[in-house]
C-alpha cells in the first residue's frame, strides 16, 4: 500500500490541504497520515477544527514573533524522526511558506517523492513576496510531481525545464474547500456571526480588510492604516471590518492607528466559515492575501490588492483584482471609485472561476493512484 504524508503548518495551507486530506483518507488504496508543523497555532487549529482533521503528528513549533532561521531549521529537524519511522512514498507540501520549503527539503532527504500542490506560481522577484517566492522555487527544485492550479502556472514550470509528464493542471484546491464549505456557510449562526451582527449593520456597505505580508511590515502597514482611516472618516455609513492577523508586526500598527475609529471594526482572525460568510456580505475586499485573491472571483467580489506584484495574474486579467500596492492615495482613490462609480463596480464584480471547478483533489488522487 502506498504511504502518503501530508505536511502543512499555516492557516492557508490547512484550508487548501484539508480537501486533499479528506480525499486521501477515504481512499483505501493509500495509507495517509497528516503532520502539522504548528508554524501557526490558533489560526491553524481553527481550520483543523472546522474540517475535523486530527493530525497524526504535531511539531508544535510556533513561538511568539518567530524568525525564519529557527523555523526553517526546526521544521527540517522536527520532521526527521517522523519521516524515518513512517517512511512515506509520497510527501505532500503546499504553496510557499517556510513549512512548505523546509518540509519539501526534508521529504527529499528522506527519499520520498515530493508532491507540490499549488505549484508554479511565480513573480520571478525573490523579494516580492518575501520569502514566499524563494520558498516555492525551492519546492519546485526538489519536488518530483507538480500540481499546478492553472495553465499559466504550468507554463512557468515548463520554462524551468520541469518535465511535462510530471506536471498536472488541477485547478486550485482552495475552490474545493470553498465549495465544500459554502452549503455550511449559507445559514451560518456561530459566535463570530452573532458578534459581528451585533456590532455592524450588515445591510450597509462593508469593506473587508486583511493584511499580513512581511514586505508590508513597517511603513507599508502605516500607509495602509492611513488609507483606511481616511476612507472610514470620509464615508461614515460604511462599515470596515478587519480581522487582524495575529503576527505582532501587524497587530501593533493596526491597533495603534485604527482602534478608535467608530466605523472600523478590528476583530480577531475569523474561523474559515465565518470569513467566507463575511466575504459574501462584503461590498469590496482590500487585502494582501494570496488565498483571498483566489476566492473572491468565485464570489464575484472586487478586490484591491495591497501589493506591487502578484503571482496570480488570472484574476487581474478577469477584471476582479486591481493591484494598488501600499500607496495611501492609490488605496483611497481606487476604493472611492468603487464606492461612487456603479459601472466600475459592476465591471469588477461579475463571477469568474479562473482558479478551478472544485475537483482539484480528485485529480491529484487519480494521478498518484496511476503511478
Ligand atoms: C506566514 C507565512 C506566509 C503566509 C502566512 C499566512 C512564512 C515565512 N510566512 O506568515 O507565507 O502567507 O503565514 O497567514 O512562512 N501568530 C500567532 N498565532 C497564529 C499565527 C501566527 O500568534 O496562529 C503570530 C506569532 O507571534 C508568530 C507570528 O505570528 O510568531 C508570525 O507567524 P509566521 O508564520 O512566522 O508568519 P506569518 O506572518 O503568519
Ligand atoms: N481567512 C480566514 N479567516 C480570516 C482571514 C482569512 O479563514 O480571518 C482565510 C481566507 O478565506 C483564505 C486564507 O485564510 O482562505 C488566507 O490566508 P492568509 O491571508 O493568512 O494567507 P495567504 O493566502 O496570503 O498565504
Amino acid at each position: 500500500m502506498k504511504k502518503n504524508l501530508i505536511i502543512f503548518g499555516t492557516r492557508p495551507e490547512a484550508i487548501k490541504m484539508a480537501p486533499l486530506v479528506k480525499q486521501f483518507l477515504k481512499d483505501t488504496r493509500f495509507e495517509t497520515k497528516v503532520c502539522v508543523t504548528g508554524q501557526h497555532r490558533e489560526m491553524l487549529d481553527q481550520v483543523l477544527s472546522f474540517f475535523d482533521i486530527k493530525p497524526d503528528y504535531d511539531l508544535s513549533l510556533m513561538k511568539p514573533n518567530q524568525n525564519l532561521y529557527n523555523l526553517t531549521g526546526e521544521v527540517i529537524s522536527g520532521l526527521k524522526p517522523i519521516l524515518e519511522s513512517f517512511k512515506p512514498n509520497f510527501v505532500y507540501v503546499h504553496g510557499d511558506t517556510t513549512t512548505t520549503m523546509a518540509a519539501s527539503i526534508a521529504g527529499f532527504y528522506a527519499g520520498a517523492k515530493v508532491c507540490h500542490v499549488e505549484a508554479g506560481l511565480r513573480t520571478n522577484n525573490l523579494l516580492s513576496p518575501f520569502p514566499e517566492e524563494l520558498n516555492r522555487q525551492v519546492a519546485s527544485r526538489v519536488a518530483t510531481y507538480h500540481f499546478a492550479p492553472t495553465i499559466k502556472a504550468k507554463e512557468n514550470l515548463l520554462k524551468e525545464n520541469i518535465a511535462k509528464e510530471n506536471i498536472l493542471v488541477t485547478g486550485n484546491t482552495v475552490i474545493d474547500a470553498l465549495l465544500a464549505s459554502s452549503k455550511r456557510v449559507e445559514q451560518l449562526v456561530n459566535e463570530d456571526v452573532v458578534y459581528l451582527t451585533s456590532k455592524i449593520n450588515v445591510n450597509s456597505r462593508i469593506i473587508l480588510v486583511t493584511g499580513h505580508r512581511r514586505e508590508n511590515h513597517g511603513q507599508g502597514f502605516i500607509n495602509i492604516c492611513a488609507a483606511l482611516k481616511d476612507i472610514a472618516l470620509k464615508n461614515p455609513n460604511l462599515e470596515i471590518v478587519y480581522p487582524v492577523h495575529l503576527n505582532p508586526n501587524v497587530v501593533k500598527p493596526v491597533n495603534e492607528f485604527l482602534a478608535k475609529i467608530k466605523n472600523i471594526h478590528l476583530v480577531k482572525p475569523l474561523s474559515y466559515p465565518s470569513f467566507v460568510w463575511l466575504m459574501n456580505k462584503a461590498y469590496l475586499i482590500i487585502t494582501d492575501s494570496g488565498g483571498v485573491q483566489e476566492e473572491a472571483p468565485s464570489l464575484g467580489k472586487p478586490v484591491l490588492v495591497m501589493r506591487d506584484t502578484t503571482e496570480r495574474p488570472e484574476a487581474v486579467e478577469a477584471g476582479t483584482v486591481i493591484l494598488v500596492g501600499t500607496n495611501t492615495s492609490k488605496i483611497i482613490s481606487e476604493t472611492q471609485a468603487l464606492l461612487d462609480n456603479s459601472d466600475k463596480y459592476k465591471s469588477m464584480s461579475s463571477l469568474h472561476n479562473p482558479y478551478g471547478d472544485g475537483k482539484a483533489c480528485q485529480r491529484i488522487v487519480e494521478f498518484i493512484s496511476r503511478l
